[in-house]
């Protein structure tokens, strides 16, 4: 197969833009397109004058559909994976991929039954700051990664209101949002094992955390620290890195990126100056080439799913106020 036609599951903003990347590539064409809400699913059949469906059963089971995106909010990923691996279309699923590792574990499960692909967006490690961090890290610069801590802060009104601010439907900031920045930690890191984690809703703009403290512990010893707020009108981003041989400190979406060696000069590198594709169309290029040429997936739902596990470890963690192994998480 050359050519992917592709159906949308959820024609939101992330989805249409999802799609708009894969028509511009080159290698798709949208060829339907499902969303309960109506306004939405005849803009996008107008946008890319595609079929409508009437719900993701009938999308994923029609016979001009190779593959489908899922841009539904998070609480509808299950649903809508399931009926895509019942249909046996390869599947790319926005983050994060379930709202619990039980339904994370659904989704592989399915996926794995009827041998088709699950990829996961957690696009975050693509972005050219993050991705240059692991390559410095790659390279022996600073040594081996010991300490991390990311600052995530910003007020986005979109959360105060609407699908976001439901727990059922987001999952929570820590899935919502930060199972990028959980995902990335792992990423540098390696495997967590332990998570401890307090969180508070201070605006109440949402029926879930507005604020959290991640503490992480990982296999190779080292620890983790991620501290979240979306209700915070002076936004921040910053990523702190120490090694066993020198640390890191970058920006996350903008700025630049340094990183020291104790016995060496500081470097800095601007993210103007890295040069590659758009993350986004990186991990869409991956996902074709995995539908068309079984190329290795950038991501899987095991990525995805262990993104969900380190989030589900924070909720019970701050539910029951004790550190909570992975382990446990994803035994259960
Ligand atoms: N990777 C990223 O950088 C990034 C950025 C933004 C959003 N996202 C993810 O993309 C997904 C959608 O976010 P968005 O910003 O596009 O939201 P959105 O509100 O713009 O779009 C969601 C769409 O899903 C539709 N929908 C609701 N219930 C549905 C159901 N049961 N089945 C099918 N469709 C349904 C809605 O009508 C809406 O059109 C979320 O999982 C979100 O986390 C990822």
């Amino acid at each position: 197969m050359d050519y992917v036609n592709i159906g949308v599951i959820g024609c939101g903003n992330m989805a249409r833009d999802l799609a708009r990347r894969c028509v511009k590539l080159g290698r798709c064409r949208v060829a339907a397109v499902t969303d309960p809400d109506p306004e939405s699913l005849a803009a996008a059949a107008s946008e890319f004058m595609a079929d409508t469906a009437a719900s993701a059963e009938e999308l994923c089971n029609r016979p001009d559909v190779d593959a489908v995106i899922v841009g539904s909010p998070p609480g509808a990923h299950l649903d809508n994976v399931l009926a895509a691996a019942a249909a046996r279309r390869p599947i790319f699923c926005e983050k994060p991929l379930g709202v619990t590792v039980a339904e994370c574990d659904q989704m592989i499960a399915a996926c794995d039954e009827a041998g088709v692909l699950l990829f996961v967006g957690q696009v975050l490690r693509l972005f050219p700051l993050f991705a240059y961090s692991r390559s410095v890290i790659n390279e022996g610069h600073i040594g081996e990664p010991r300490a991390i801590s990311v600052i995530r802060a910003g007020y986005g009104q979109a959360f105060h209101s609407g699908w976001r601010a439901k727990r059922k439907l987001a999952g929570g900031l820590l899935l919502e949002v930060n199972v990028h920045e959980l995902d990335y930690m792992r990423f540098i890191m390696g495997e967590p094992v332990r998570v401890y984690a307090l969180m508070d809703n201070i605006m109440r703009g949402m029926d879930y955390e507005d604020q959290a403290y991640v503490l992480l512990e990982f296999e190779n010893g080292g620890t983790g620290c991620l501290h979240t707020s979306m209700s915070s009108p002076i936004g921040e981003y910053r990523v702190h890195l120490q090694s066993t041989k020198g640390n890191l400190v970058h920006g996350g979406f903008s700025g630049s990126l340094r990183y020291q060696p104790v016995d060496g000069q500081v470097t800095e590198v601007l993210q103007a100056d890295i040069s590659g594709l758009n993350p986004y169309d990186r991990e869409l290029s991956s996902w074709i080439e995995a539908i068309t040429n079984d190329a290795k997936p950038l991501f899987t739902g095991h990525d995805g799913r262990m993104a969900v596990a380190m989030a589900e470890c924070a909720y019970r963690s701050a539910d029951e106020k004790r550190p909570v192994a992975v382990s446990e998480v994803l035994a259960t």
